[in-house]
């Protein structure tokens, strides 16, 4: 990937990044939250909810266990990894690694913390649409997603902003890359940050990209890059970025294979 550049939710392919020596464990795993509060299949961000009545935690991780015969079959290394998987709903990085700074500053009620699996049901899906096209991942393709990221945890930091309610209204992530150049420097690319429409305004994109400056910088990386679209340039330069470079791209018409 280019040294710098802005555009809009380009993902650096997960296979240019080696895979764990790790950095941060998770030190202080917080405890699972409780049910998503909802009224009449509608989250608190507005977004109907897909997935009605909502699990208690218990439900979660016994449905998690369970794939339904007409579910797309996984590969191999998705069903292996989902086994062998801690089945706790713990954080998918340390918490610790958020700022103290970012979290005193949220709106009052507001929390910032890392993904967890149990995130699949709620507001991070109906969030991540505002952004761009998410598909109808089943429980069991979120799950193996998420154990594989998970599997990766000092690479792939991804956290989420809950309103009072527990749903989740913002996200964002940063990954981090593994170089050569610049005495085997890490480079944090941040991508996927999305604040759902009716919390736009709250200044908790701004409390997002704080929060992954900082993990960034936590982890040791030497800058964090990211690309955006014209339309967004205004909000990045706000977070403390400058446009350096130029994006370019070449989509491919596949799917994963790996
Ligand atoms: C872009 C986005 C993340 C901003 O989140 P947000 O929570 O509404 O923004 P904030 O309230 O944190 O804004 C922080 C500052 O940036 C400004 N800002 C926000 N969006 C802006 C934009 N598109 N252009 C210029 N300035 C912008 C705000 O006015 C605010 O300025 P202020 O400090 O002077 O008041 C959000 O609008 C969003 O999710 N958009 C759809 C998905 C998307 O485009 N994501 C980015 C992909 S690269």
């Amino acid at each position: 990937m280019a040294e710098s550049q802005i555009s809009t939710e380009t993902s650096i392919p997960t296979t240019t990044l080696p895979a764990a020596e790790v950095v941060n464990k998770m030190t202080s795993p917080e405890p699972p939250t409780t049910a998503i509060p909802q009224t009449n299949g509608i989250l608190s961000n507005g977004v109907a909810s897909e997935h009605t009545p909502t699990p208690t935690p218990a439900e979660t991780k016994q449905a998690s266990t369970t794939i339904a015969p007409s579910e797309p079959t996984l590969p191999a290394y998705a069903a292996a990894i989902s086994e062998a998987a801690d089945q706790d709903d713990t954080p998918l990085f340390s918490p610790t690694l958020i700022s103290d700074e970012t979290k005193a500053t949220l709106p009052t009620g507001y929390t910032i913390r890392p993904l967890r699996r149990s995130d699949y049901f709620g507001g991070y899906l109906p969030t991540l649409r505002v952004l761009t096209t998410v598909g109808e991942p089943t429980q069991a393709e979120f799950d193996a997603r998420y154990d594989f990221i998970s599997s990766r945890n000092d690479t792939y930091y991804i956290l989420v902003i809950c309103d009072e309610s527990g749903t989740v209204v913002g996200t964002g992530a940063v990954i981090v890359e593994r170089k050569f150049i610049h005495n085997m420097g890490l480079v944090g690319h941040i991508e996927d940050i999305a604040v759902a429409k009716n919390q736009q305004g709250k200044k908790l994109g701004l409390r997002i990209i704080q929060a992954l400056d900082s993990v960034a910088e936590k982890v040791g990386c030497y800058k964090s890059i990211l690309d955006c679209s014209e339309a967004n340039e205004g909000f990045y330069v706000k977070c403390g970025f400058k446009r350096a470079g130029l994006e370019m791209a070449h989509y491919y018409d596949t799917t994963p294979k790996i």
